[in-house]
């Protein structure tokens, strides 16, 4: 494992150390083309992101602006073309995939857009193995996953597998599981894609509470209700940030979790 720091950005040269610190996530440089059947798809053309302890960054955009290959980058399910993270101040450039899986275990919790669970297990056990991954005993690993179930709606459909649940139930189990082991970091692609306006509600609650704790949130999302919850608002474009504008969060601006923001045009950036 190697313990080269980041550079400081340019922006940032000559920062105190202390704040570097601070950063729990800090990408630089990420380039990432799709090679599929069709012309190549370059869909991170060079991002520069920081986030912090705590922080709750909405990623906003376009359909095919990139945002779920930016996410899968920096949860290590893909890997850059070019570019560098650092998780807590550690460069990742050497890490195995069995050290990627490592860490999504222990500190970062990854909801997919499209689920992921695992088709033939109840969805209760869905929540619980990485919990028992983790080294959690059956018992706690139960008493999580009743706790996230209840929160969010889930009560009663324990047994069932994930193909007998609607899209927003599935949805909804998939942030049980990414939650179940309260990871520093929390990157969440359309979470509420598939909710009502009271599934997005559910969902909005259950991240603000978390967020509350404390926990680091990076949410993909095309709901300019949940965007408004978070501290800064990134509008990607292109491949690209086209624009990262603070919010201060929704408790800081005092207005209810229903508001609605308007999300500058991600166009309007040099
Ligand atoms: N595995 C892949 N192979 C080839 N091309 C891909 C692959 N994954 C994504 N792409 C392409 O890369 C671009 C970005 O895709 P990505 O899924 O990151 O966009 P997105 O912003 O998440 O879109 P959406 O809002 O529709 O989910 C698109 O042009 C897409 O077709
Ligand atoms: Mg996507």
């Amino acid at each position: 494992m190697s313990d080269r720091r980041p550079p400081a950005p340019s922006a940032a040269r000559g920062a105190e150390p202390a704040v570097q610190e601070h950063l729990l996530l800090r990408a630089e440089g990420l380039v990432k083309t799709h090679h599929g059947e069709g012309a190549p798809a370059r869909a991170v053309r060079g991002v520069d992101l920081t986030v912090r302890h705590g922080e709750f960054v909405a990623v906003t955009g376009p359909s095919g602006a990139g945002k779920s290959t930016l996410l899968h980058l920096l949860g290590g399910l893909q890997r850059p073309d070019e570019g560098s993270i650092w998780l807590e101040g550690r460069c990742t450039d050497s890490y195995s995939e069995a050290r990627w899986a490592e860490e999504r275990r222990r500190s970062i919790g990854v909801v997919f857009q499209f689920f992921n669970l695992i088709s033939n297990l109840p969805v209760a056990d869905n929540v619980e193995l990485p919990a028992l991954l983790a080294g959690r005993s059956p018992r706690q690993a139960r008493a999580e996953r009743k706790e996230l179930f209840a929160e969010l709606g889930l009560d009663g459909k324990e047994r069932s597998m994930p193909g007998e649940l609607s899209g927003g139930e599935q949805q909804r189990v998939a942030l049980a599981r990414a939650l179940v082991n309260h990871p520093p970091l929390l990157l969440a692609d359309e979470p509420a894609g598939s909710l009502d306006s009271r599934g997005t509600r559910e969902v909005m609650r259950l991240l603000s509470r978390f967020h509350r704790r404390g926990q680091a949130i990076v949410l993909v999302t095309h709901d300019a209700r949940l965007a408004s919850a978070a501290d800064r608002v990134i509008s990607f474009f292109d491949g690209r940030i086209a624009d990262d504008v603070k919010l201060g969060g929704a408790a800081a601006r005092g207005t209810a979790i229903s508001d609605v923001v308007e999300l500058r045009p991600a166009a309007d950036r040099d």
